[in-house]
């Protein structure tokens, strides 16, 4: 009995020391215990609407929600009481200036506001869940993909 509890123990050992010398090379590179880098802030566009005109970078495919090419900091977070999004964007028009106007998906086909125009679909009233800054992010991993909207 006590002769099969040395040799299970001898082992046992034996696998600890054979694990422990052997090296598991991670595919990311460096040492897999060693804790990852968290990846450096993106510049995101600061630029204030209207102002600076910074370039739109195209989209990809034909229903991706356009990125926002200026700064959002004073517009978020989006409340049920406030959005701010919607002053400038619920018409192509704001005081005389040019604005992006939202899209028809973003209205809905039902619902109207107290003038009769289309009122907002809920749906789309959280703007950022779909609409974020654009960043000159680059790609990751070496790849050829091709936008269709080019
Ligand atoms: C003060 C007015 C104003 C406010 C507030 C505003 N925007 Fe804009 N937005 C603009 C203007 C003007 C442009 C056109 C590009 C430019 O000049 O920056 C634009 C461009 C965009 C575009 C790109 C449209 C396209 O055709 O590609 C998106 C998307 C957008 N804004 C989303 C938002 C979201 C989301 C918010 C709220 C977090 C917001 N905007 C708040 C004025 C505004
Ligand atoms: C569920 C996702 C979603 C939400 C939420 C959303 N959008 Fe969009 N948005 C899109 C998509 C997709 C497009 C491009 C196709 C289209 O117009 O439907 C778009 C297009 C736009 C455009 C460009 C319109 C054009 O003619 O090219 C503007 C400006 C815009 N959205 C503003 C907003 C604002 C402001 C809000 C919040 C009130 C908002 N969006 C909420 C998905 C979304």
């Amino acid at each position: 009995m006590k002769k099969t509890a040395v040799v299970f123990v001898t082992a046992l050992l034996g696998t600890i020391v054979g694990c422990a010398s052997t090296t598991t090379v991670a595919m990311r590179g460096g040492d897999v215990t060693s804790a990852d880098k968290a990846p450096e802030l993106k510049e995101y566009g600061q630029k204030t609407p209207g102002i600076g005109k910074q370039k739109l970078i195209t989209r990809t495919f034909l229903t991706q929600p356009p990125l926002v090419p200026h700064s959002i900091e004073k517009y978020v977070p989006i409340t049920f009481d406030d959005n701010a999004c919607l002053e400038c964007h619920i018409s192509d028009d704001l005081n005389g200036k040019k604005m992006p106007k939202m899209g028809v998906s973003h209205f809905s086909n039902t619902k109207q506001e107290k003038d009769g125009s289309p009122a907002v679909e809920m749906s789309r009233y959280q703007c950022d869940s779909c609409h974020v800054p654009q960043a000159d992010a680059k790609p990751l991993v070496e790849n050829q993909f091709v936008g269709v909207t080019k």
